[in-house]
């Protein structure tokens, strides 16, 4: 058993106070910090790429973990390992996803996490048995914050911890209060909170009573 970890999706921070935002969630004790790429193409929207990930690294020892929503993350992925990410997480269904850039990220001595979206079935992991250390599971249709749990996400977790039992198992989209203990019974323990943590006043008491719940 794993201890939980939320890890805050600063996809849904206040992007013009960005460093103290950041600040903010190191004095809150979180231990990672969920840094959401997206290219507008591979989801319909845009966020922030390596610079702004690299120029905030320092302010933390929080682990960095680069969740890549793009369509060629074999073309981009050495900017993020270079910018200092501890984890960085590719999709399955990106156009140039393969085996070996699992390995690429290996090699740079950063974890590798791979990600399902909700249509993707978890037998894509067979493949690449053994070649990451995360799965996050996607619990919500990749692109924005703030939407809702999709139904079957628990099924889907349970049944990626028995496809892949040596790796963590994580969590990514309508991650709450509400949805975080069934999620963490079906075999989560990697968790991210994007609404559910810059939803609250207090980032501190939020990403404690997240992983108060998790842990039941
Ligand atoms: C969705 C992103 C998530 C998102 C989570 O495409 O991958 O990390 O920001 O936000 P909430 O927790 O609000 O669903
Ligand atoms: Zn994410």
């Amino acid at each position: 058993e794993n201890a939980p970890v939320i890890a805050p999706s600063m996809l849904k921070c206040d992007f013009a106070r960005l460093a103290d935002e950041v600040d903010l969630l190191d004095a809150a004790g979180a231990k990672a910090l969920h840094w959401d790429v997206m290219d507008g193409h591979f989801v319909p929207n845009l966020s922030y790429g390596a610079m702004v990930i690299a120029d905030l690294r320092e302010r933390t020892d929080a682990v960095f973990d680069a969740h890549l929503m793009v369509s060629a993350p074999g073309r981009y992925l050495d900017e993020y390992l270079k910018a200092g990410c501890d984890l960085v997480t590719v999709h399955v269904e990106a156009d140039d996803f393969s085996p070996e850039l699992l390995d690429r990220i290996r090699d740079a001595g950063v974890a590798a996490g791979v990600c399902l979206n909700p249509e993707t079935p978890v037998e894509r992991l067979a493949e690449i048995e053994g070649r990451f250390d995360l799965c996050l599971v996607m619990s919500v249709n990749p692109g924005f914050g703030g939407q809702s749990y999709l139904p079957g996400s628990n099924e889907k977790i349970a049944a990626t911890a028995a496809q892949a039992p040596d790796a963590i198992v994580g969590v990514d989209g309508g991650v709450a209060g509400d949805t975080i203990a069934a999620a963490s019974a079906a075999g989560a323990s990697y968790f991210v909170c994007g609404s559910s943590v810059f939803g609250r006043e207090d980032y501190a008491s939020a990403v404690q009573d997240l992983a108060k719940t998790a842990a039941g």
